[in-house]
């Protein structure tokens, strides 16, 4: 790596780091371990928005889990504060956050990942220092950065968006295909402009042309079953 790479760019080591969290202390990279993770930020313990948000990701666990994925909010402010809101999460989302929040009440992280919202003068704590907006982080077993995204404080993620992203990168990663736009899990993939058609001719079979550079396959591992 050039000293010069931004680290948090794709592609880059997801900079380690140890935080406090709602299910103990953690070492970044240990937490991950051997599976995907998403690191997300949120503006502020007890906001509207930010209490929808984790409700969501609370009721997709089981989707997240199936993926060999782990979720990891982040706020910034201090565990006590995290705990209570967690009870608030659950009551109106009708949900059990399963996941671990970091205390970030320094930004110590926020500012590791720079995530803090240097846009909105409403995102601010009563000292007037910015609280975060809402990033999100792919991160693989091998602890690379492959997708980040940065939400404004004011618009609610999509976290189906976020999971589809997750199944292109994982589909990608065991096959040479991409994923085309608005694609989702089950529909045609792309074959890699990598693979000539006589290798695609095997890994591939029956993949259709539509031009020398776009050629359509079926999902892997979604083949009707041969008799
Ligand atoms: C919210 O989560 O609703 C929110 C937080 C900070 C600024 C704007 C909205």
């Amino acid at each position: 790596m050039s000293p010069d790479r931004n680290p948090l760019r794709l592609g880059s080591i997801a900079p380690n780091f140890d935080a406090e969290t709602t299910q103990g202390p953690i070492k970044f990279h240990d937490f991950i371990g051997n599976s995907w993770a998403i690191l997300f930020s949120h503006p502020a313990d007890f906001t509207p928005v930010c209490t929808t948000e984790l409700g969501v990701v609370a009721r997709l666990q089981p989707k997240f889990d199936e993926r060999n994925v782990k979720v990891i909010g982040l706020s910034a402010n201090g565990l006590e504060s995290h705990e209570a809101w967690i009870k608030d999460i659950n009551e109106v989302n009708n949900v059990e956050v399963k996941f671990p929040i970091i205390a970030d009440a320094d930004r110590k992280i926020s500012t590791l990942y720079d995530m803090l919202d240097y846009q909105d003068l409403t995102n601010l704590d009563a000292k007037g220092i910015p609280f975060t907006v809402r990033s999100v982080f792919i991160i693989d077993p091998k602890k690379t950065i492959r997708l980040t995204l940065s939400y404004p404080a004011s618009t609610g993620r999509n976290f189906d968006e976020i999971l589809r992203v997750v199944d292109s990168l994982q589909l990608g990663d065991k096959n040479r295909i991409t994923t085309p736009a608005n694609w989702k899990h089950g529909d045609d993939v792309i074959v890699h402009p990598s693979v000539s058609n006589e290798e695609a001719a095997t890994l591939f079979p029956g993949f259709k042309t539509v031009k020398p550079y776009l050629r359509f396959a079926t999902q892997p591992g979604t083949q009707p079953a041969t008799a």
